[in-house]
Order: structure tokens, then C-alpha cells, then sequence
């Protein structure tokens, strides 16, 4: 296939929607789970201009960064520290409008004001999240809550 990103206007669903079915096909045939981040990353990036956006994986009970996109980041986080060690906790995806009024919010970048965080399983078990920052507050709500885990499942197999 083609790797070239089309890249939609529109509403945000729709912007979503196109882009879903360009990951599927981006990512399917490939069975590199670095490889297929790397490439989900690169696509959210280039659709929606996120500040930063990539992925933090399971590794000897800590999370670790991984494939991302946008400014570099800490590489290493605890098990229920920060947004994305909280999401890996309660296995849930966590919206924080906000990033100054949640508690333990770990501020890669000082320009970054709301995020949305996805875990990302395996057999049932969490084995990663996916992490994207807005330099805007209140800037994700459940339309992305609805499509960034509807990737996250493709992802998963
Ligand atoms: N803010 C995140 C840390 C990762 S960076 O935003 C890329 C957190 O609180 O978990």
C-alpha cells in the first residue's frame, strides 16, 4: 500500500473516521507492534498536529517511552504516577482537561495544558498506553476517547 497519509477536513469524527481506516490499513499485514506505534503515532501527529503524542510500554514494572511523536519526553514513569501511571492503574482511559489540576501530573513539557491517556492491552493484560498532550486546555473530550481506543484496539490485534 501507499504510505502517503491522506489527510481529511471536516468535523473531528469525520477527521477520525478517515484516519481509523488509513491506520487499519497502515497497520495491518505488519505484525512489528514498534513498528505499527511508530506509524500510529506519525499519523495522529500529521492528521491533527497533536503537541505530542506516542506511546509509554510495560517493562519491568515501570512504563517506558516508545515510539512518539513531538518534543522530547521522560522516559521513564512509575506504576500509578502521573496521568499515564494512573491509566495504567485503573486501566481506563483518563481525560484531564487540565494538566495543573491533576494531582501528580507529570509535566514533560511546560506548554502542554490537557491530555488523554489510553491503556493498550494484550491477552487482557495492560501493556501500554497511548499518550497525547495539548498545548490547549480542555482540549480532548469522548469523541477522542472513542476513536484514540478504537486504535488502540487495532493495535492489539
Ligand atoms: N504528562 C504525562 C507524562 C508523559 S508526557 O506528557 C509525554 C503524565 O503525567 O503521565
Amino acid at each position: 500500500m501507499a504510505e502517503d497519509l491522506h489527510i481529511s477536513s471536516g468535523t473531528k469524527e469525520e477527521q477520525y473516521q478517515s484516519l481509523t481506516k488509513q491506520i487499519e490499513a497502515l497497520i495491518s499485514g505488519e505484525t512489528d507492534s514498534i513498528a505499527n506505534m511508530a506509524n500510529v503515532a506519525a499519523a495522529l501527529k500529521e492528521q491533527f498536529n497533536f503537541w505530542w503524542v506516542g506511546f509509554y510500554l510495560v517493562k519491568q514494572e515501570q512504563l517506558v517511552l516508545g515510539p512518539f511523536q513531538g518534543p522530547v519526553a521522560c522516559t521513564r514513569i512509575a506504576y500509578g504516577r502521573g496521568v499515564c501511571g494512573t491509566a495504567w492503574k485503573n486501566q481506563e482511559t483518563v481525560i484531564v482537561p487540565d494538566v495543573e489540576a491533576f494531582p501528580g501530573h507529570i509535566a514533560c513539557s511546560s506548554l502542554s495544558k490537557s491530555e488523554i491517556v489510553v491503556p493498550l492491552f494484550q491477552n487482557g493484560l495492560c501493556i501500554g498506553v497511548l499518550d497525547v498532550d495539548s498545548e490547549h486546555a480542555d482540549f480532548f473530550d469522548a469523541v477522542d476517547q472513542q476513536y484514540l481506543e478504537k486504535i488502540c484496539h487495532l493495535l492489539e490485534g
